[in-house]
Parts: structure tokens; C-alpha cells; sequence
């Protein structure tokens, strides 16, 4: 009689995938990793109950991040492998509110700050948890670095945003696509034909023209990142490449990562 959940299935609803999915390829079942949270974790949560992987990606807005998960999911469940998708403000709990409070532009910094940490940590409870003690992949549109280097670049304490966010779980890889500001400008007008009021960082007073605000913004989100290097550890893409040239470096680490070969 089966008593646990098959580390891997395939998913009978998978899409087309965008590049060919490396049949032939062995399907590999997954060896548990070693998990652990980044400080005080959750509340009666054993890290080593935890299976499956996470993968983060990180990127600015207009970055590529939802294009190269669409085809990592094409292609991790084409592999057989099971898989379930975080990404910030998508929590049920907080994510219209969170939305009306920015628009309102009432709240405190604090209380914003806080208000994204619930939004995390009701999709860690949630989403998060659950998928990798079923041995899922999950991969996270952005994660914590964001929301730290957001707060951190208008002025919030470094040692009070470790402790809120010691909650977090360590992922198994965390990729930052980089990409330069104009070509984020580029993809974000052929995505919106607009800029972000919050990503163009205009509450900061940067710079009355929302163009320059955004370049200055994002140059300072990027050298905020660097830092959060020396304390986390990210693997740095170029995402100035094209879509498939950054899949498949994707692919290759994390194949390697998934096979527990050492690269990522
Ligand atoms: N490597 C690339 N080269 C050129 N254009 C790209 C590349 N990757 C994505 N794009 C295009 O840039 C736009 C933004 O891509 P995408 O939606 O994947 O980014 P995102 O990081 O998820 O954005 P958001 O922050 O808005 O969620 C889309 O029009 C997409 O087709
Ligand atoms: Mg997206």
C-alpha cells in the first residue's frame, strides 16, 4: 500500500513547451535536499520534512522573469517533474489591499513593509510549504531580496528586515536576471506602454521625470542586490540576452542542480 505522495508526476495539462524538452533526457526523481531557514523560520515547521526544491527567480520589472518560468514549468513537467508558482502580492489574504494602500499612498513605510511580508508569508504557509513536502518544484516569481532591497533603498534597517524575514526559507537556487535599464524601459513599453509609479521609484523624489526616475531607481535597486550578495546567495544572469539564449543557461544549471551536480 503506497503511504507518501510520488516525489515527481506530470502534469496532463502542461502547455506546449516554447523550446524542445530534451526528450531522451532521464527523468530524474528527486534526493532530498538539505533545508533550512534563513533565521527564526515558521513556528512548528521542520525544515527536514521539506522535499522537493525551490527556485527563485529574481529580476527588476519587464525583466523576463514570467516568460523563462512559463517555459521552466513547459519544461520541468514535460520532464516529469511536479510543479506549483509563488510570486509576490498573489497571496489571497493581503494582495487587494495591498494594491488600495498603494494607490492611497497613506501608509507608513513600516506598514507597507509589513504588509508584503504577510502577503510572503501567507504564500510561504501556503503554497510554499505544502508544495515541497509533496516534493513539488516550486518556483517563486521573486522573493524576499526584492522585497528587502525595495525597503533597504529607501532607507529601512538592514538588521530589522534580516530579522522579518528570517521567516524565509533558504532556496535551492536563486537566479537574478540582470538587465540593463534602457532595455527594461524597452520591455516594459512593449508590455504596458507604461512605467510603474513604484517601480520607477517616484515616491523617492529622484526625479520629476518618470523616465529618469526609473533608470536612477533601478541602477540603485541592482547595486542594492550586489550587496545583498555578500549575505545571500545569488546566481547573477545576463537577461540582456534573448529569451532562449537565458533558457537555456537556466536549464543547464538548474538540470545540474536537480541532478545534484554542484554549478547553479
Ligand atoms: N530576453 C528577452 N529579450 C527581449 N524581450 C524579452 C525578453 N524576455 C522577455 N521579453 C519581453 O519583455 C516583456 C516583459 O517580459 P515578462 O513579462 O516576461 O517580464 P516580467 O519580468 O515577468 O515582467 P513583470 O515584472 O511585469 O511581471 C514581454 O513583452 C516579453 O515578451
Ligand atoms: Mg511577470
Amino acid at each position: 500500500m503506497p503511504t507518501s505522495k510520488p516525489k515527481t508526476t506530470r502534469n496532463a495539462h502542461a502547455g506546449p513547451p516554447a523550446l524542445p524538452l530534451g526528450l531522451g533526457e532521464d527523468v530524474v526523481v528527486l534526493k532530498p535536499s538539505i533545508k533550512r531557514f534563513y533565521g527564526h523560520g515558521v513556528p512548528g515547521v521542520q525544515p527536514e520534512e521539506l522535499g522537493g526544491r525551490l527556485i527563485v527567480i529574481e529580476g527588476a520589472d519587464g525583466s523576463g522573469r514570467s516568460t523563462q518560468i512559463a517555459r521552466l514549468v513547459d519544461w520541468l513537467e514535460g520532464t516529469g517533474h511536479a510543479t506549483s508558482q509563488v510570486g509576490l502580492k498573489r497571496s489571497n489574504l493581503v494582495s487587494d489591499e495591498l494594491d488600495e494602500a498603494k494607490h492611497r499612498n497613506t501608509l507608513s513605510r513600516t506598514t507597507i513593509s509589513l504588509f508584503y511580508a504577510t502577503d510572503f508569508a501567507d504564500q510561504l504557509d501556503n503554497v510554499i510549504l505544502p508544495g515541497l513536502r509533496a516534493g513539488y518544484i516550486v518556483l517563486a516569481d521573486r522573493y524576499i531580496y526584492t522585497l528587502m532591497a525595495r525597503d533597504l533603498v529607501r532607507g529601512m534597517d538592514p538588521e530589522w528586515l534580516k530579522q522579518l524575514y528570517g521567516m524565509a526559507l533558504v532556496p535551492d537556487a536563486v537566479f537574478y536576471l540582470h538587465v540593463s535599464p534602457e532595455n527594461l524601459i524597452e520591455r516594459n513599453f512593449a508590455k504596458d506602454f507604461a512605467l510603474d509609479y513604484w517601480e520607477s521609484g517616484m515616491d523617492l523624489g529622484l526625479s520629476r521625470d518618470m523616465f529618469e526616475s526609473f533608470i536612477e531607481y533601478q541602477k540603485r535597486i541592482v547595486e542594492t542586490f550586489r550587496k545583498l550578495r555578500t549575505e545571500y546567495e545569488f546566481t547573477m544572469v545576463d537577461g540582456d540576452r534573448p529569451v532562449d539564449a537565458v533558457q537555456e543557461e537556466l536549464r543547464k544549471r538548474i538540470s545540474a542542480m536537480l541532478k545534484d551536480e554542484t554549478m547553479v
